[in-house]
């Protein structure tokens, strides 16, 4: 299509892999013999039943979940997984921990309280560190008696990441985890969690579908008086077809798990990352300051890699000679500035190799 490769370099809505969507191209029209499209058949056919089920296994496949655990894909995004795991845990809560690290847990947090009584508690505040650092896990305040503990494990908009995952000791509330930005990237313990939750949209297919993973015991907590379409149990007990599901994204999910098993699963694509992660911020630090990144290298996400030259003039001029390159949406999220190279699982290490490419070029031009 192109004679110069393109790389998507976008927050998310993200990359695909390339092979995933051509064979959605093919099936756009008659998926497997049924002579329609995934997009237009009922969301109780058998059909669309088998994708919504392998999309499941496979993602328990790939993420080791351990049968005590029930999967939903649910709508509304991660933003409503904010309210959504209040109204559903918190119940006769007095105390909620919330973790805030940046951008997208600040959010959370301003949102949590909002149809709870329940006290959100500021457990650890990365303001601190203005949005450079991370807080340790060791130093959160938390209470035995709270609902639950809430975090982001990935900041997609300051670039941090905690590089251990948290876990948090016998005796502690559930930890509950926005994997948005880094779901399926690295291995983690889905049994250290009480809940996973993600937006599709980054690291796994479009947008609209939200993968919410629950350990089953807190089904328990879930009072008869939320409104179904925001009840956890009612989606559980429905198998997850309480209302229309997100049917086209989930396929498109269906196809990505298909398409990481055929990469060698997790293991190899935090493989892959680690190795993306540190050649582009070796690059960053090699520049003799003429690219900066400020994130502590113990908290720099490997998904998302934010760098800015000190000159927002240079930025600028970055983000349009970049895009005529085939390096596409590296701007800055707009109250950052500067860029960001989103490397999900779908980015090959090609694209990093052609941005760092770019970048040695541009520096020898401007710097
Ligand atoms: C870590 C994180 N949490 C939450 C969100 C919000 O997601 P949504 O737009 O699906 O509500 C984002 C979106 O960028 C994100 O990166």
């Amino acid at each position: 299509m192109y004679e110069t490769p393109i790389y998507n370099f976008s927050a998310g809505p993200a990359v695909l892999p390339e092979s995933v969507l051509r064979t959605a191209q093919s099936e756009m029209f008659d998926y497997n013999g049924t002579g329609f499209s995934v997009m237009t058949m009922s969301h109780r056919s058998d059909v669309f039943m088998s994708i919504l089920y392998h999309a499941e296994q496979d993602l328990r496949q790939l993420m080791d979940i351990p049968d005590n655990y029930k999967v939903l894909f649910l709508q509304g995004g991660a933003s409503a997984q904010f309210n959504q795991v209040v109204m559903n845990f918190a119940n006769g809560f007095k105390r909620v921990d919330s973790v805030v690290t940046g951008n997208w847990s600040e959010i959370a947090h301003s949102q949590m309280g909002k149809l709870s009584d329940a006290e959100i508690h500021l457990a650890a505040d990365g303001k601190q560190y203005h949005y450079q650092n991370l807080p340790p896990v060791s130093s959160w305040d938390i209470s035995p008696d709270s609902a639950f503990v809430h975090f982001v494990i990935n900041e997609t908009v300051h670039g941090l990441q905690y590089r251990e995952v948290p876990k948090l000791p016998e005796g502690m509330p559930p930890l509950i985890c926005d994997m948005s930005s880094e779901i399926l990237s690295r291995r983690v313990n889905v049994s250290d969690f009480g809940v996973i939750y993600a937006g599709a949209q980054k690291n796994i297919g479009p947008s609209g579908a939200t993968i919410v993973i629950i350990r089953e015991d807190l089904l328990e907590r879930c009072s008869d008086r939320i409104p179904d379409v925001w009840n956890y149990k009612s989606h559980v007990q429905r198998d997850g077809m309480y209302n229309t599901p997100a049917t086209y994204p989930i396929y498109i999910s269906g196809l990505v798990f298909r398409w990481l098993q055929s990469q060698g699963g997790v293991a190899q694509m935090e493989t892959i990352n680690t190795l993306k992660a540190k050649t582009l911020y070796d690059a960053i630090d090699s520049s003799g300051g003429f690219y900066i990144n400020n994130v502590h290298p113990g908290a720099r996400s490997k998904m998302n890699v934010i760098f800015r030259t000190g000159d927002t003039r240079l930025d600028e001029l970055f983000a349009q000679e970049s895009t005529t390159r085939g390096l596409r949406l590296l701007r800055g999220y707009k109250s950052m500035g500067g860029m960001r190279a989103s490397i999900y699982n779908a980015m090959p290490l090609q694209g990093v190799e052609a941005l760092i490419e770019f970048m040695k070029e541009f520096q020898k031009r401007y710097g």
